[in-house]
């Protein structure tokens, strides 16, 4: 039997819009279900909304519709954002639904049958946003301690849960599971929560309106934290025995703020409960902007919707989980995430796999070679591939994701330099046919393993990889534990045209809507809201701007524009004549980062011997394309208008791959 892996995300509120610091959550949790189905685990991935209680209540008032409308509404709109990050989760549970309700009575009268609810009268402060209780002596100038917001005063009838009881049982338990509470730091911060004694908790309200009912207590809802924990149980199928199949859950994802209710309430009322406790509570840091917490609130926040329709949802996906540890606070920075990925994934693995496939459409008819002796070289590529899935488990069962995509990296900057090493196009030219099998395949191969390891974090590039090497796979029906073996790809298939894997992006073309600005709902919303991106404030052009896009054409180009064209010393390597042309060479042309072939029209002036070893300005943004027959990946400048009289060249030998500016 398949072991289980049921991994949940927090469930969101939904007084507003998903935003990027959401994305994160479920993102990391897709991640992690995704690895876990090619580990062989029977994976349970939940996520969902938490929709009642007195912040749902007062925004839907504020919007002027019933709670109920706003609920569905803005619930869809989370589910629809996931479907565009591209998230696989098995479940989405809403608190709203009629089975949670029947296991929240459930779980609420295990509670009172173990003697742990009692009724008594809440004197205190109350945080709306936090949904939290506080007394005043926790209070930090009169506001609330967690997100120093005013806090209200609260005097009613309430039931009390006796979670002074559990504070023993509690720090026995997270000593003699050092893994319970992760990162280690979060982990103590919650014993030294408990290390101050813990209260009872007041887990109902008498006026709040929109929630569960209390069983047996007319004029009471439940609290909604408690209300919305038990939608891990929900989901499983509690109170049916059933539950137990799935129960406990492995993991469960959440952001550092709601530390307190996952790894002190929640424990608590499951032991009260006699329920298992979850296996491990993983907690992450906080996106920020400028340096700012971003919330919902504040009006700061990032609309991933708007990023994945300009960067696509593996960018974005990769971006999240590579650049910050899981566990530390980030700040979003949308430069930081085109230079990841023009850098990373257009440069990098992109070219890459161009290269590559080119290659064998260029030398091999686009057939997959059949690999034959192989040499230092390949031990060295083998033996960098053949670590990298211990490394990659190793990071998912700690969460660290970044790790593991450093892992997987390291497989991309061996295999760029496998082939510059090896240059195919040399033993091409040679004519070393069994030695060019061998590194054409070689190369294949490891992008094949490539797609397979990065397809958890970005599922539609690895679709892309695969079917490019030939490939039809099932990613439900991968093995990671046999398909991860070097020599996997069989030889003899027709690949399919080299097609780029991420365009490059440029800078200059960043919408305005990617500026972090307040993606809060407007009041008035039309029929087909729950479809529609996040809506944001682009600014107001300045007037200068606005003039100079209503200005006359002239022969003028802004230095933005010049900008645009990447121009990089090279150094041609090779060069060729084309037989059927009196005008072109086939150069290769090294820019430092890699050897780019590039068709020429110098031959006129130049022999293929006067001009290896000459240093050329070449413009390496071109869009490739296609000169008898014959791929060219850039262009050099030379001077001359009909004929070429002569090539650009540096006045001193400068570093091969440097800038011009
Ligand atoms: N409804 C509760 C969770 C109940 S779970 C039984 C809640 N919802 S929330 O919508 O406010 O937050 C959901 C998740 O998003 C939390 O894990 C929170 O940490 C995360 N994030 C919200 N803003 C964030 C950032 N700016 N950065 C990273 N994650 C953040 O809390």
């Amino acid at each position: 039997m398949r072991p289980s892996f049921f991994v949940t995300t927090p469930i969101f509120y939904v007084n507003d819009v998903p935003h990027i610091g959401h994305a994160y959550t479920v993102i990391a949790a897709d991640v992690l279900a995704r690895y876990r189905r090619m580990t062989g685990h029977d994976v349970l991935f939940l996520t969902g909304t938490d929709e009642h209680g007195q912040k749902i209540e007062k925004a839907a008032a504020a919007r002027g519709e019933s709670a109920q409308e706003m609920t569905d509404r803005l619930s869809a709109r989370f589910a629809t954002m996931w479907q565009t990050l591209n998230i696989s989760n098995d479940q989405f549970v809403r608190t709203t639904e009629a089975r949670h309700r029947t296991a929240v009575h459930a779980l609420f009268n295990k509670l009172k049958a173990a003697g742990d609810i009692y009724e008594d009268q809440y004197k205190g402060a109350y945080c709306v946003p936090c949904e939290s209780f506080w007394t005043e002596l926790q209070l930090d100038d009169g506001n609330c301690p967690d997100c120093a917001r005013p806090v209200e005063e609260v005097e009613e009838s309430s039931y009390f849960f006796r979670m002074s009881r559990f504070g023993e049982a509690l720090l026995q338990h997270i000593n003699d599971h050092p893994d319970f509470i992760t990162p280690k730091s979060r982990r103590n911060e919650v014993a030294r929560f408990i290390e101050g004694g813990l209260r009872d908790l007041s887990v109902s309200r008498t006026g709040v309106k929109w929630g569960i009912d209390v069983p047996d207590g007319p004029g009471h809802v439940i609290y909604v934290w408690l209300d919305a924990l038990v939608n891990y149980l929900t989901a499983v199928g509690y109170p049916d025995d059933r539950y137990k199949d799935r129960w406990p859950a492995q993991v469960h994802i959440i952001g550092k703020d709601i530390l307190r209710f996952h790894g002190v309430y929640w424990p608590s009322f499951l032991l009260s409960a006699g329920i298992d406790l979850p296996e491990k509570i993983v907690s992450h840091g906080w996106w920020t902007i400028d340096g700012e917490k971003m919330s919902k609130s504040r009006g700061n926040v990032v609309d991933p919707g708007a990023v994945v329709a300009h960067f696509g949802a593996d960018p974005l996906r990769y971006f999240l989980l590579r650049e910050v540890p899981f566990g530390q606070d980030g700040n979003f920075s949308v430069p930081q995430l085109l230079s990841r990925t023009n850098t990373e994934l257009a440069n990098d693995l992109g070219n890459l796999l161009s290269r590559v496939v080119s290659m064998v459409h260029r030398y091999r008819d686009g057939v997959v070679p059949t690999p034959t002796a192989t040499t230092d070289d390949e031990t060295v590529l083998i033996t960098i591939f053949d670590a990298i899935p211990a490394q990659v488990e190793t990071a998912m069962s700690g969460c660290a994701f970044d790790k593991a995509l450093a892992a997987i990296w390291t497989g991309v900057t061996e295999a760029n330099r496998y082939v510059d090493r090896c240059a195919p196009w040399s033993l091409a030219k040679q004519g070393h046919d069994e030695r060019l099998d061998t590194v054409l395949y070689s190369a294949l191969e490891a992008l094949r393993l490539l797609a397979i390891q990065f397809y958890p974090t970005m599922p539609d590039c690895a679709r892309r990889m695969w079917t490019q090497l030939g490939l039809q796979l099932d990613p439900n029906q991968i093995d990671l534990a046999t398909s991860l073996k070097w020599g996997g790809l069989p030889s003899g298939a027709t690949l399919p045209g080299a097609v780029a894997l991420f365009p490059r992006l440029d800078p200059d073309q960043i919408p305005a809507s990617l500026t972090p600005s307040n993606t809060k709902e407007p009041t008035v919303t039309t029929d087909n809201a729950a479809q529609q991106p996040a809506t944001t404030t682009a600014p107001v052009a300045p007037a200068a701007a606005a003039s100079e896009a209503t200005a006359p054409e002239d022969d003028f180009i802004s230095i933005h524009d010049f900008a645009k064209v990447r121009l990089q010393v090279g150094k041609v390597v090779e060069a060729e004549v084309i037989k059927k042309s009196k005008k072109l060479l086939k150069l290769q042309v090294d820019i430092g980062t890699e050897t780019r072939q590039v068709v020429a029209g110098i031959a006129r002036k130049y022999s293929p011997e006067e001009i290896v070893g000459k240093q050329v300005v070449v413009v390496t943004n071109l869009r490739p394309a296609k000169l008898m027959g014959e791929t060219s990946e850039g262009m050099i400048l030379a001077a001359g208008d009909s004929e070429v009289t002569a090539l650009l060249t540096p006045t001193e030998p400068v570093e091969t791959g440097a800038r011009i500016k």
